[in-house]
Protein backbone atom coordinates (compact mmCIF):
# COMPACT_ATOMS: atom_id res chain seq x y z
CA UNK A 1 0.00 0.00 0.00
CA UNK A 2 1.29 2.96 -0.95
CA UNK A 3 2.33 5.92 1.53
CA UNK A 4 -0.52 8.37 2.70
CA UNK A 5 0.10 11.98 3.58
CA UNK A 6 -1.84 14.31 5.99
CA UNK A 7 -3.25 17.31 3.93
CA UNK A 8 -4.48 20.76 5.25
CA UNK A 9 -6.54 22.69 3.03
CA UNK A 10 -7.21 26.49 4.21
CA UNK A 11 -9.67 28.92 2.40
CA UNK A 12 -8.67 32.97 2.40
CA UNK A 13 -11.29 33.16 5.78
CA UNK A 14 -9.21 31.16 7.83
CA UNK A 15 -11.67 27.86 7.16
CA UNK A 16 -9.32 25.02 7.28
CA UNK A 17 -10.50 21.15 5.78
CA UNK A 18 -8.12 18.29 6.59
CA UNK A 19 -8.32 14.67 4.88
CA UNK A 20 -5.40 12.25 3.82
CA UNK A 21 -3.75 11.50 0.49
CA UNK A 22 -1.77 8.55 -0.80
CA UNK A 23 1.31 9.26 -2.85
CA UNK A 24 0.13 7.91 -6.09
CA UNK A 25 -3.38 10.05 -5.72
CA UNK A 26 -3.84 13.32 -7.60
CA UNK A 27 -4.62 16.12 -4.70
CA UNK A 28 -8.10 16.77 -6.19
CA UNK A 29 -9.52 13.22 -6.02
CA UNK A 30 -7.83 13.00 -2.62
CA UNK A 31 -9.76 16.37 -1.34
CA UNK A 32 -13.32 15.58 -3.53
CA UNK A 33 -13.04 12.04 -2.04
CA UNK A 34 -12.63 14.22 1.65
CA UNK A 35 -16.20 16.10 0.02
CA UNK A 36 -14.03 19.43 -0.57
CA UNK A 37 -14.47 20.90 -3.99
CA UNK A 38 -11.66 21.38 -6.40
CA UNK A 39 -12.12 23.79 -8.90
CA UNK A 40 -11.10 22.31 -12.07
CA UNK A 41 -11.31 23.52 -16.30
CA UNK A 42 -8.96 21.40 -18.22
CA UNK A 43 -7.93 18.55 -15.23
CA UNK A 44 -4.64 18.25 -17.25
CA UNK A 45 -2.23 20.89 -15.79
CA UNK A 46 -2.20 23.03 -18.07
CA UNK A 47 -5.33 26.37 -17.08
CA UNK A 48 -4.47 26.91 -13.40
CA UNK A 49 -7.55 26.64 -12.57
CA UNK A 50 -6.92 24.82 -9.43
CA UNK A 51 -3.81 25.89 -8.34
CA UNK A 52 -3.50 25.78 -4.62
CA UNK A 53 -0.08 27.64 -2.97
CA UNK A 54 2.08 25.47 -0.74
CA UNK A 55 2.55 26.68 2.87
CA UNK A 56 4.46 23.62 4.26
CA UNK A 57 5.53 20.51 1.88
CA UNK A 58 6.35 19.05 -1.31
CA UNK A 59 3.92 17.75 -3.93
CA UNK A 60 5.58 15.64 -7.31
CA UNK A 61 4.25 15.79 -10.85
CA UNK A 62 4.28 12.47 -12.54
CA UNK A 63 3.40 13.67 -16.37
CA UNK A 64 1.32 16.57 -17.99
CA UNK A 65 2.24 19.94 -16.17
CA UNK A 66 3.81 22.63 -18.12
CA UNK A 67 7.05 23.71 -16.49
CA UNK A 68 6.51 27.34 -18.27
CA UNK A 69 2.78 27.08 -16.33
CA UNK A 70 4.54 26.22 -13.11
CA UNK A 71 6.87 29.00 -13.95
CA UNK A 72 4.61 31.54 -14.49
CA UNK A 73 2.40 30.69 -11.23
CA UNK A 74 5.83 31.32 -9.19
CA UNK A 75 6.66 34.42 -10.40
CA UNK A 76 5.49 35.91 -7.50
CA UNK A 77 7.69 33.88 -5.00
CA UNK A 78 4.85 31.67 -3.72
CA UNK A 79 4.79 27.95 -4.54
CA UNK A 80 1.98 26.30 -6.89
CA UNK A 81 0.33 23.03 -6.61
CA UNK A 82 -1.64 22.38 -9.66
CA UNK A 83 -3.84 20.35 -7.76
CA UNK A 84 -5.19 18.24 -10.61
CA UNK A 85 -1.71 16.79 -11.27
CA UNK A 86 0.21 17.11 -8.25
CA UNK A 87 0.75 14.09 -5.69
CA UNK A 88 1.43 14.20 -2.30
CA UNK A 89 5.41 13.96 -1.61
CA UNK A 90 5.32 14.81 2.36
CA UNK A 91 2.39 16.27 4.39
CA UNK A 92 1.03 19.01 3.13
CA UNK A 93 -0.67 22.89 4.24
CA UNK A 94 -2.27 24.39 1.22
CA UNK A 95 -3.25 27.81 1.06
CA UNK A 96 -6.68 28.25 -1.35
CA UNK A 97 -6.46 31.41 -3.42
CA UNK A 98 -9.15 34.20 -2.87
CA UNK A 99 -12.73 33.08 -4.08
CA UNK A 100 -12.08 29.54 -3.02
CA UNK A 101 -14.29 28.36 -0.35
CA UNK A 102 -13.34 25.17 1.85
CA UNK A 103 -16.61 23.99 2.01
CA UNK A 104 -17.21 19.88 2.80
CA UNK A 105 -20.36 18.97 1.06
CA UNK A 106 -22.30 16.01 0.18
CA UNK A 107 -21.60 13.02 -2.36
CA UNK A 108 -24.80 13.97 -3.77
CA UNK A 109 -23.58 17.91 -4.47
CA UNK A 110 -20.64 16.94 -5.50
CA UNK A 111 -22.19 14.94 -8.24
CA UNK A 112 -24.50 17.43 -9.12
CA UNK A 113 -21.56 20.07 -9.14
CA UNK A 114 -19.85 17.83 -11.62
CA UNK A 115 -23.10 17.29 -14.11
CA UNK A 116 -23.21 21.06 -14.47
CA UNK A 117 -19.75 21.07 -15.54
CA UNK A 118 -18.08 22.50 -12.09
CA UNK A 119 -17.06 25.29 -9.81
CA UNK A 120 -17.18 27.79 -12.75
CA UNK A 121 -14.05 29.34 -10.79
CA UNK A 122 -11.09 30.07 -13.06
S1 LIG B 1 -7.66 22.06 -13.85
FE1 LIG B 1 -6.40 23.03 -15.32
S2 LIG B 1 -4.45 22.98 -14.40
FE2 LIG B 1 -5.69 21.86 -13.05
Amino acid sequence: MDRCFAVCVVDAAGRQQHCTAAANEVLSAALERAGILVPQACRGGACGACVGWLACGEVAYRQGVSRSRLEKLSAEGLRPALLCRATAASDLLINMPNGWNVVSVSPLSQALVRAQGGLGLT
